[in-house]
C-alpha cells in the first residue's frame, strides 16, 4: 500500500517503527521511505546540536529497540574515523548540507595503510546505505563554510564500534555516545574512553 511521503520526521519515525515490527528488514523500503522525507528544519531542530571541536550525536528514538535514529552535526572539518557497523544495518539521510562518504576495503593485516575503494558526496534529502559486509568508511564535512545535519540508522542499535587507523590499518574499540537524548544535553562523562569522532 502507497501511503505517500512523511510529512514530518515524526511521520517519519512511525513509519520506520512499523516496518522494524517485521525482522525481515527491506534495505531498499528503508532507503525509500528516509529519501521521500523532505527535510524540514523546525522538525529536528530541537535536536541539532552543534560543538565546536567534533561531530555530535544526538538520540531522536530508540525505536522501542530495534534501531536507533540519531541526529548527527557536523561542524566545518568534523569528520569521523575510519569504522565498522558492528554487523548492524547503517542508513543515513542528509538534512542539511553535504557529507563525504570514503569507502575503504577492510584491511587484511595491520602494518600497511589502508585501501580506499571510492567517494561521494550526500546532497541533501538523500540517504547512503552500508553495513560491514559492503566495508568500512569515513564520513566528513569538508566543508569551510557550513555545517551539516544528518539523519543516522543504526539497526540493531549498537554501543561500541571498531575504528582503523588509515596509516597502519591498526584496529581499537570506540564507544558510541550521545551529546544529546531528546532534544536534552547527556550529562558529560569523564573518561579515558576512546570515541568515534
Ligand atoms: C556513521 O557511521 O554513519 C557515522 C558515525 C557515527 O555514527 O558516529
Amino acid at each position: 500500500m502507497d501511503r505517500g511521503k512523511p510529512q514530518s520526521l515524526e511521520e517519519l519515525t512511525r513509519r520506520l517503527h512499523e516496518i522494524f515490527e517485521s525482522n525481515d528488514i527491506n534495505v531498499e523500503e528503508v532507503k525509500e521511505v528516509m529519501e521521500s522525507y523532505k527535510s524540514t528544519r523546525q522538525d529536528w531542530e530541537k535536536f541539532a546540536k552543534f560543538d565546536k571541536l567534533r561531530y555530535t550525536r544526538n538520540l531522536v528514538d530508540e525505536g522501542n529497540g530495534k534501531f536507533n535514529l540519531i541526529i548527527l552535526c557536523w561542524g566545518e572539518g568534523h569528520g569521523s574515523s575510519i569504522h565498522d557497523h558492528s554487523n548492524s544495518h547503517c542508513f543515513m539521510k542528509m538534512l542539511q548540507g553535504e557529507l563525504k562518504e570514503t569507502l575503504f576495503d577492510w584491511p587484511k593485516e595491520e602494518g600497511g595503510q589502508m585501501t580506499e575503494r571510492s567517494h561521494s558526496i550526500l546532497e541533501e534529502n538523500k540517504v547512503a546505505y552500508i553495513n560491514d559486509s559492503i566495508g568500512l568508511h569515513r564520513v566528513e564535512n569538508v566543508s569551510h563554510t557550513e555545517g551539516s545535519v544528518s539523519l543516522h540508522l543504526y539497526s540493531p542499535p549498537f554501543q561500541t564500534c571498531q575504528v582503523f587507523d588509515q596509516r597502519t590499518s591498526h584496529k581499537s574499540t570506540a564507544q558510541m555516545t550521545f551529546w544529546s537524548k531528546y532534544g536534552e544535553r547527556t550529562p558529560l562523562t569523564r573518561g579515558a574512553t576512546k570515541e568515534n569522532n
